[in-house]
This record gives structure tokens, C-alpha cells and sequence, in this order.
């Protein structure tokens, strides 16, 4: 909303009395004076005028979570646990996921209340790399890989799927590397090729990988990761 709309709504005032305000240089938004009528504010700000505060800033949060094997990628649901469970945060119920996985797919998800930032995370446009470990029932064929750069056609959206880079590490497992995320898509890419999915583990997110949290953890983002998204964004 700008920020003249606000003083505006919050003050029971006109648009000229706000941009009076405004020049007079008693409105600050997160701590710095602003007179830009047009600026526009974002929920995550905190706009003082005269001392008090008339929005709240909400707190900006990004966390990365090691969903287990069993746990929903939702933040509310009457059956099962949900990985907002796991997490311990007083604004937690701000939360949602920025990209989902299976139920019984384990790894790394992440959750924020930003949802500009979810958007370029989850968006194929931005083509950020998502690694899952597969293992298969059945052995996994060298030709596989060329299908999979191919790309699938899916019928159900009408859709050739991006290509992706599968490498096998072993007769039954591989990594899979993909830059969009389509419903059930790995799982529905390997019974393209007559295979099926056993297990299933994401493994990261564009730079972001799980290091050393165990499945149930998770830890804030650092600001440098956080920022890495923008960096791989085209907007
Ligand atoms: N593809 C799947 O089939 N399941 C997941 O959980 C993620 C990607």
C-alpha cells in the first residue's frame, strides 16, 4: 500500500493532510524519515508517525526444515503431523512452504512468511536446481538419462517437462536434478520409464543443501542465503 493510502486509513485523515504529514518529516518507515507519498509500504514494515507506531512490522522469516519420512508438507491437518509442528516459533502460524514434498519423501523444505521469496524459489522461470536421491525397485538403464534430459510429456497439465539430469550412482539409485516442480514428478517420471520410486529424499534447493540437520531439525536461513535466491532470479 503507498504510504499516503496509510496515513490516510490508520489517521482518518485526506490524501492532502497525509502528504502534509508527510513533508513535514514526522513519518519514518522502518527507522529512516520518508516523504515519498507513492512509497510503498510492505507489511513487513514498521511506519511510525510522531513517535507512534502505526503498523507493526511483521517479522520476515525463512527457515529450512529436514521433513522425515511421514510428516505433510502443509501447515495444518486433522490425520497426520504437518512439518509446522516440528517447528518452534512464536509466528510460525505466518508460515508457508515454499515448495512441497510427499509424505513419505524425506529432505530438505522451505518455509517463510515472504511471498515474493516463495515465488522466485518455486517459480520454473528461475530454473533453481532441486536434488533428489531416488532409489528404484528396478535397475536404473544408462539410456534413462537420455529420456530425462528429453523431458517427459505429462498429459495431465499438457506439458513437456524441463530437462533434467539424472546420474546414476548405483544398479538402483541415482541423483535426479530438476528446475521445476510438478505434482508427484519424479515419481512420475521414473514410471515414464517403466521404473518405480522406493525412496525418495530431496537433497537441496538451488545452494542450499540440509548439512548436518537430522530429519525433525531446522535452522533460519542466513541473510546470505536468503539473498542467494534474488541472485538467481531474473526479476
Ligand atoms: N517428486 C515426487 O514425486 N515427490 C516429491 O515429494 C517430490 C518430487
Amino acid at each position: 500500500m503507498k504510504l499516503d493510502r496509510l496515513l490516510a486509513r490508520h489517521q482518518h485523515m485526506g490524501r492532502s493532510a497525509a502528504h502534509r504529514v508527510l513533508a513535514q518529516g514526522r513519518v519514518s518507515v522502518d527507522g529512516t524519515v520518508t516523504r515519498d507519498s507513492h512509497y510503498e509500504v510492505s507489511r513487513f514494515a514498521s511506519v511510525v508517525l510522531d513517535g507512534i507506531e502505526l503498523q507493526h512490522g511483521t517479522r520476515l522469516i525463512y527457515l529450512m526444515l529436514h521433513k522425515p519420512v511421514g510428516w505433510l508438507s502443509a501447515t495444518k491437518d486433522a490425520q497426520h503431523p504437518t512439518v509446522t509442528d516440528l517447528i518452534d516459533d512464536p509466528d510460525k502460524e505466518s508460515l508457508h512452504l515454499a515448495g512441497r514434498l510427499d509424505r513419505s519423501t524425506s529432505g530438505l523444505v522451505l518455509l517463510t512468511n515472504d511471498g515474493r521469496w516463495s515465488k522466485r524459489v518455486m517459480d520454473a522461470e528461475h530454473r533453481v536446481p532441486k536434488v533428489y536421491r531416488v532409489q528404484t525397485q528396478e535397475p536404473i538403464r544408462v539410456e534413462d538419462v537420455e529420456a530425462f534430459a528429453r523431458g517427459f510429456h505429462f498429459h495431465t497439465e499438457d506439458i513437456i517437462t524441463l530437462p533434467a539430469k539424472l546420474e546414476i550412482i548405483g544398479e538402483r539409485e541415482a541423483l535426479l536434478t530438476l528446475h521445476e516442480g510438478r505434482y508427484h514428478q519424479v515419481k512420475r517420471m521414473f514410471h515414464r520409464v517403466q521404473n518405480r520410486v522406493i525412496a525418495l529424499h530431496r537433497e537441496s534447493v538451488g545452494d542450499l543443501s540440509l548439512g548436518d540437520l537430522a530429519p525433525g531439525q531446522w535452522r533460519a536461513l542466513t541473510t546470505a542465503e536468503v539473498a542467494g535466491f534474488a541472485a538467481t532470479g531474473c526479476d
